[in-house]
């Protein structure tokens, strides 16, 4: 996969979030910029929702990873900002047809639609909707914060699913840096989700670059 296919996405979790448009406006040579959005109940931590970011100037399509347990409650507000992407964690979706009806939801309201697995969550968990996504998202951390270590046990489910969908895009979140990216892409994906590893560079646009050239 040549690095020119590699999307790079910071999160903006770990971006000082006191200022955000100036944050952003740092890692404008990104490909995509990530959202996450947390409930306090699904993760044991809370971020922010669509108030935060509605006013946000980017060129970037903004990815939304929902952390929620509702997450059907929370796509409207996002479509409404003509997101890019909206992820949501399979599990809390369990039904096929519950899971379904949500990329249905999300595409009609002119969206990409992932679906998320922690790192604990196997790939047949989803088995039955990943023709329907445009996006998996593979968690390389136990979802919650930024600045945690890399899980290396998640990559042979990003080789599985890259063997199996080989046209799928395939996003890997969670410790991502200059030295784990490459193992990331090596199993087979092609958008990597970074927070600590840009936001606490002092120059922002060499740690993308790096990322995207490893
Ligand atoms: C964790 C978030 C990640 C996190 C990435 O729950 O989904 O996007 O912010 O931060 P790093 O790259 O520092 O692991």
């Amino acid at each position: 996969m040549s690095t020119s296919d590699i999307i790079i996405t910071p999160s903006i979790l770990c971006a000082n979030l006191s200022c955000l448009q100036a944050e952003v406006d740092t890692v404008a040579s990104a490909d995509w910029l990530q959202a996450d959005v947390m409930d306090g109940h699904f993760v044991p931590n809370l971020s922010f929702g669509a108030a935060v970011i509605k006013d946000l100037k980017t060129d970037l399509p903004l990815d939304i990873h929902l952390m929620v347990t509702n997450p059907a409650d929370r796509i409207q507000e996002f479509l409404d900002l003509n997101v890019a992407n909206i992820t949501f964690h399979a599990e809390v979706v369990s039904s096929t047809k519950d899971r379904k009806e949500l990329i249905e939801n999300i595409h009609a309201g002119g969206a990409k639609a992932g679906i998320a697995l922690n790192p604990e969550t196997a790939l047949d968990r989803v088995g039955d909707v990943l023709k329907d996504i445009d996006l998996l998202l593979i968690m390389s951390v136990h979802p919650g914060f930024g600045g945690q270590g890399f899980i290396d046990h998640v990559l042979s489910q990003v080789q599985t699913a890259r063997s199996a969908f080989p046209d799928l895009m395939i996003q890997m979140d969670g410790g991502i840096n200059d030295t784990t990216a490459k193992k990331c892409i090596d199993a087979g994906a092609n958008n990597l989700v970074s927070g600590s590893f840009i936001f606490g560079s002092k120059n922002r646009t060499m740690a993308i670059e790096t990322l995207r050239c490893l």
